[in-house]
């Protein structure tokens, strides 16, 4: 009986679908609390592969009750569609199995197409989330609870006319044509939602209380938390653990709050990466980590890993306990590198002999070669937080469970 926490601790992808997966065989709910389709979380599950961009992991496991937050933003659309492949994988998705806040916010067709031309710079996934956040914070947002009371008809044409005078005045972009269409079928696609619609804090604080096992889902990762992480390269929700309370409405002491390390570093998009590798070690690790985007399949900007960055991930978050990730990508390297301190914004690195042997799918820490022990050896004691879990492959068997 616990309450757990998972987050990312680098730029995302750091295999957060699979910990939250193991973890949630056991959990009775499971909460998004922040993001929205940006995320792309990847769960093997007998041989199937699930990629979940919205609907909290647990939904594969099958017990739980999920629940998409109301510090989320939901595309309807997409949300369906997201449904669909899952049922007809023959995954339950029931209001029973799974919840939408009341006040979670929609992301519509308008906030895709503004996210196109206003963010590209910032290398966004395009996916609305941005302008969706933008229109919350100033109050001009279309809520769940506003869709099953209809009041957010008053508010469409003025989501539309701002809209439009931003783009024509900016860009000189005219409407699309097929907009008022994909408009309808948002709203659409809201209503058919509506039986998963809940006042999901009251669900949570209850499974809480009663001292059921409770999952906070984290998306994205700490350095694109719109606060704390690298601006303006960054989300637009705070991917931190201040993110869970303002995006589930409930105040919890988490038991365990887990950091997701990757066994290096990656980031998809623009923006600064002090360990990034533009060489053939770069293209390596993308190789063998097969480091593309699981939501625009984009190739992953690869790196060594970064110390100091992780120790402002724990600062942030109070992680008590790591789960390190894609360990088994790092063999076949003759020499690795880890940045132990910055000088002068350069990363100072400490060098590793590496290894060779394939570590995919062990599950025993004595069969660890000893290059790679150390190389854990070291994480763990400059970051002095257990790590309890060892991700060797893609498989939900594929785990080393230690210090537990
Ligand atoms: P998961 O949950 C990796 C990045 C985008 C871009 C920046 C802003 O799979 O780890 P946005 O569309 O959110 O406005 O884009 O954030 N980004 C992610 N990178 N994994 C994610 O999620 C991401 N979600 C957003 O690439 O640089
Ligand atoms: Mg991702």
């Amino acid at each position: 009986m616990s309450v757990t926490i998972v987050i990312g601790a680098q730029w995302g992808d750091e295999g957060k679908g699979k910990i939250v997966d193991i973890l949630a065989e056991k959990a009775d709910v499971v909460i998004r609390y922040q993001g929205g389709a940006n995320a792309g979380h990847t769960v093997i599950h007998d041989h199937e592969t699930y990629i979940l961009h919205a609907i909290p992991s647990g939904i594969i496991s099958g017990n739980a009750v999920n629940i998409i937050g109301g510090g989320c933003v939901v595309d309807p659309l997409l949300l369906k569609e997201e449904i669909k492949i899952l049922q007809e994988k023959g995954i339950t998705v029931d209001s029973a199995h799974f919840k939408i806040a009341d006040n979670a916010h929609l992301v519509t067709p308008i906030h895709k197409w503004l996210d196109k031309l206003q963010n590209a710079h910032l290398g966004t996934t395009q996916r609305g989330i941005g302008p969706a956040y933008e229109d919350k914070v100033r109050r001009t947002g279309i809520r769940f609870d506003m869709i099953a009371n209809d009041s957010y008809k008053r508010m469409v044409d003025s989501h539309v006319n701002e809209a439009k005078k931003r783009v024509i005045s900016l860009y000189g972009q005219n409407y699309p044509s097929e907009m008022d269409e994909e408009l309808c079928r948002c709203f659409d696609a809201a209503k058919e939602l509506l039986p998963y619609i809940a006042e999901s804090a009251p669900i949570l604080e209850e499974a809480v209380n009663s001292g059921k096992e409770v999952l906070f889902e984290g998306a994205q990762g700490t350095m694109l938390d719109i606060d704390h992480g690298t601006y303006p390269y960054v989300t637009s929700s705070n991917t931190t653990i201040g993110g869970a309370y303002t995006g589930s409405g409930v105040f919890v002491n988490f038991d365990r709050r887990i950091g997701v390390v990757k066994s290096y570093t990656t980031r998809v998009g623009e923006g600064p990466f002090p360990t990034e590798l533009l060489d053939k070690n770069g293209e390596k690790l993308r190789d063998k980590g097969r480091e593309f985007g699981s939501t625009t399949g984009r190739p992953r900007r690869c790196g060594w890993l970064d110390i100091p960055l992780l120790k402002k991930a724990i600062r942030i978050n109070g992680f008590n306990a790591l789960a390190l990730t894609k360990i088994s990508c790092l063999s076949g390297f003759d020499t690795l590198k880890v940045a132990v301190n910055y000088n002068n914004n350069v990363p100072v690195y400490k060098e590793f002999k590496g290894w060779h042997e394939p570590i995919e799918g062990i599950t025993d820490w004595k069969l660890i070669p000893e290059a790679c022990k150390t190389y854990i050896h070291f994480i763990e004691k400059e970051l002095n937080i257990p790590i309890n879990m060892i991700s060797t492959g893609p498989h939900r068997a594929n785990i080393i469970f230690r210090n537990s």
